[in-house]
């Protein structure tokens, strides 16, 4: 028996909005609603866990290819949000950073990221990083991309090309490799999400519905990975 792990970054894939409002008859939206309620319960509880990184995926890349009605739906929440919640989250000494494809967002939206992220730069009780837009293959294309040229330029060449200096690359290069990751409503699998930072991080697959994950099933699932025995990936 090794020490106790640390649990410095926990991943979430928060699923099962649409199910946890079909089940009591509701529309889409509503899930939607209360899963975005449950962000800042489980922001705080991770805030007392000590946890210092949380990595939410809150809309993929894929995702746009849902319902005009139901994008347009989710944007509208995320405005909303983005003026009235994220404010008072980054009141309580969290730093927000939002990892994707900004540039696919509307420019109304993309200003309040950047504007949060600014205002939030010094906060340092926990890191809020919001994957939004997020597609892990789009990212590590970018990050390609962005390497080759340097390549080109004669500024790096092609065998000082290494896991750090591509890692930095990444839209996650301030942010370490998470310990954990989350999935809720029963789904195993990734989704495109951090593909090339879950190297090494230990996976929970839960059945519970997104806006039912409570601060009890996270606790259980940081105590039950401190006694994990690992190998790699420790921080
Ligand atoms: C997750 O809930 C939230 C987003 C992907 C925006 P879903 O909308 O995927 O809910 P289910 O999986 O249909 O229940
Ligand atoms: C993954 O959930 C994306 C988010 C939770 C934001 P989805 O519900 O979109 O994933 P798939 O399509 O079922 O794989
Ligand atoms: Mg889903």
């Amino acid at each position: 028996m090794g020490t106790e792990n640390i649990c410095k970054h926990i991943a979430i894939i928060m699923d099962g909005n649409g199910r946890w409002a079909k089940k009591r008859g509701m529309p889409r939206t509503f899930g939607h609603k209360k899963g975005a309620e449950n962000v800042i319960k489980i922001t705080r509880a991770m805030k007392e866990s000590g946890v210092k990184y949380l990595t939410l995926y809150a809309f993929s890349t894929e995702n746009w290819q849902r319902s005009k009605d139901e994008v347009d739906a989710l944007m509208q929440l995320l405005n909303e949000y983005l003026d009235k919640e994220m404010k008072e989250i980054m009141e309580n000494n969290v730093r927000i950073i939002f990892i994707g494809e900004k540039y696919m967002l509307s420019k109304d939206i993309q200003e309040k990221m950047d504007s949060l992220e600014k205002e939030s730069a010094q906060n340092s009780d926990l890191t809020l990083c919001i994957a939004l837009s997020y597609g892990s293959r789009q990212e590590i294309i970018a990050a390609v991309q962005n390497i080759a040229k340097d390549v080109q330029d004669g500024k790096l060449s092609l065998s000082d090309i290494s896991i750090e200096n591509f890692a930095e690359r990444l839209y996650t290069k301030d942010v370490p490799d998470p310990d954990i990751l989350i999935r809720t409503s029963g789904e195993q699998r990734i989704s495109n999400y951090l593909l090339w930072q879950l190297a090494y991080t230990e996976l929970f697959f839960t059945d519970t519905l997104w806006p039912d994950f409570n601060s009890d099933e996270l606790n259980g699932i940081i105590d039950t990975f401190k006694s994990r025995e690992r190998r790699y990936g420790k921080n």
